[in-house]
């Protein structure tokens, strides 16, 4: 892995806060040290289950900002397809990195301009059989990877090993470019494994059920926080 000691970002996943409450959800998990706020977004075609739109993260943006008002990136996690026209609808909804999986888009070279020219981050997200030979041709281009270590549609899934593996090809090809890239990974992100995922490579790490689950969000994001740090 890179030499550079890692910035690490810790990015609760909002698809297990609760729903009815969300304005609050997002208020707390900022005050238990958020870096950046993950927005899953499903369209049950891509993936088999749906969830929230741009007028969602619209209505959430003016409280994606802490105490003392700094701004706290809203990362969208789209899982839809077509890309294009959501992504479009999530810049102007606020959205700071816009991911989507290039095996939902015609054009990937087309959509990463798409989004970068709305002044957000692209990233580009690998499911747990899909090759990354795409980065071949646009990793100069993108700003993140999101490599998937459950298969997309649904929080809480157990973590499937092999994700590792791939965190290690994607670290490997980020170190290989002059390119400054976030490593993100997504799905069954616990205590008892962001250690082992973050030696893989990872340096930003998505984590729903873990925190939204407990009663205590900062009691978990600060033990993940001494997990990093060892
Ligand atoms: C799955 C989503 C994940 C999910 C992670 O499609 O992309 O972001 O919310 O949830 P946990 O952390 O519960 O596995
Ligand atoms: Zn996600």
């Amino acid at each position: 892995m890179s030499q550079k000691k890692p910035d690490y970002r810790i990015a609760p996943s909002i698809l297990s806060a609760d729903f009815a409450r969300l304005g609050d959800e997002l208020k707390t998990v900022i005050a238990a040290g958020a870096d950046w706020i993950h927005f899953d977004v499903m369209d049950n075609h891509y993936v088999p289950n749906l969830s929230f739109g741009p007028m969602i993260c619209q209505a959430l943006k003016p409280h994606a900002k802490t105490a003392a008002g700094t701004a706290v990136p809203i990362d969208v996690h789209l899982m839809v397809q077509p890309v294009d026209s959501l992504a479009a609808a999530f810049a102007e909804a606020g959205a700071d990195f816009i991911s989507f999986h290039p095996d939902a888009s015609s054009h990937v070279h087309r959509s990463v301009q798409a989004i970068k020219s709305k002044g957000c981050k692209a990233g580009l997200v690998f499911n747990p059989a899909t090759s990354m030979d795409v980065l071949d041709w646009v990793i100069d281009d993108i700003d993140l990877i999101l490599i998937m270590s459950v298969n997309p549609g649904f929080g809480g899934q157990s973590f499937i090993d092999s994700a590792l593996r791939k965190i290690e090809q994607a670290r490997k090809r980020i170190d290989a470019s002059s390119k400054d890239i976030r490593l993100e990974v997504d799905g069954g992100i616990k205590l008892e494994n962001i250690a082992r995922v973050a030696s893989a490579g990872a340096d930003t790490f998505v984590a729903g059920s873990a925190i939204f689950g407990k009663l205590d969000y900062k009691a978990v994001i600060d033990a993940m926080r001494v997990e990093l740090t060892g």
